[in-house]
């Protein structure tokens, strides 16, 4: 089975962790990489790059002046695997097909990290916009490629179950793993007292200020659907994605437009949506995802984890209506219309 979704199409993967900028492809925005804001990584600490791929991210922090080092199995198999204070696994546990073999890798960064390991991995979210054929516990892209999608929260567990260490999220899809409890500890605090008036205060500021007009221009959407758009679906996503990479900056951002209230009150009012037109699709012997629309797909994507969660949410909620009489009724009075 394929899947064809579309948000991501544009979509451009948050920088690459390590660099000391994070140039887009396209050359546009630089963004420092949040394991330097954060502090994890300063001049003064060695860098081991776990599965560097070409090793881009190794060339910039050298270029830096900073101690770094790169293995990968398949671009730099013959770098001397020596223990760092900082070792970064970038997007490495995503490509690895077989889940014992995904274990292994994380677990020997971890053994060459003296200080920090730093996790990146795909997110679900990146899933849109990709054709995907379901693989293993993953899928094959459109190139023959195998990735595992995470979530966040299946990601901190992954990483915690492996190592028996709890990390701390850094960023969506991104982990440190502190070696010290103590460290753990300082970077955690340290956060807390970062919060008011500081960089990364100030750079969101700034952020939301220059890319308004496009969080502006996605809101009726937003508000029609409880979601954010797919490129297709509104003429600003294509630049919104570009100029904010971050979904959740731009989620807080459109949150802060709308304010707390409404834009709780919004999601919810469209999940519910969603879920009244799933219970009353039973009725008409309810499609198979393969069968639904593309904006449904990405519906769906967005307020359940899957078709399956989503159809059971409708089940619950038609039989906890009781009948198909009164759930018509509810319906009917949600939108306002007058029963037939
Ligand atoms: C998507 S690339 C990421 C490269 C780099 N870390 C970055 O962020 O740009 C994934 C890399 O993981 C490497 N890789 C695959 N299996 C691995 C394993 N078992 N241990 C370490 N690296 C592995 C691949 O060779 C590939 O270069």
């Amino acid at each position: 089975m394929l899947i064809r979704i579309h948000l991501g199409k544009s979509r451009v993967r948050e920088s690459r962790m390590l660099g000391s900028v994070g140039a887009k492809p396209n050359g546009l925005a630089t963004r420092p990489s949040p394991a330097l804001v954060d502090g994890v990584i300063t001049p003064e600490t060695s860098v081991l790059d776990y599965g560097c791929g070409r090793g881009s991210d190794v060339k910039r922090l050298r270029a830096d002046g900073r101690a770094a080092n790169g293995w990968d199995p398949q671009h730099a198999p013959d770098t001397a695997l020596i223990p760092a204070q900082i070792v970064n696994l970038g997007y490495v546990v995503n490509v690895i097909e077989r889940a014992a073999e995904r274990r292994d890798a994380l677990v020997r960064a971890w053994s060459l990290a003296e200080r920090v390991l730093i996790v990146t991995a795909r997110l679900k979210f990146d899933m849109l916009g990709q054709e995907l054929k379901p693989f293993e516990d993953g899928y094959l892209t459109n190139r023959g490629t195998f990735q595992k999608f995470y979530d966040q929260v299946e990601l901190r567990d992954w990483i915690a179950a492996s190592l028996d260490v709890q990390p701390v999220a850094a960023a969506p899809g991104m982990f440190y793993i502190f070696r010290q409890a103590a460290d753990r500890e300082s970077f955690v605090a340290s956060r807390h007292r970062r919060s008011g008036g500081s960089w990364s205060c100030y750079a969101s500021e700034r952020l939301f200020k220059e890319h308004r007009g496009l969080f502006e221009a996605v809101l009726p959407f937003f508000c029609q659907r409880g979601r954010l758009p797919s490129i297709t679906e509104c003429g600003a996503a294509a630049a919104l994605y570009e100029g904010v990479p971050r979904l959740n900056f731009i989620l807080e951002s459109i949150e802060r437009l709308v304010g707390a209230e409404d834009y709780g009150r919004i999601v919810s009012e469209r999940r519910q949506d969603l879920l009244v037109y799933l219970a009353l699709s039973r009725f008409s012997k309810r499609p198979p995802l393969q069968r639904l629309p593309d904006d449904l797909h990405l519906d769906i994507r967005s307020f359940f984890p899957s078709y399956h969660a989503a159809c059971s949410a409708a089940d619950d909620l038609l039989f906890a209506v009781g009948s198909r009489d009164s759930l018509e009724k509810g319906c009917f009075c949600q939108r306002n219309l007058a029963p037939l």
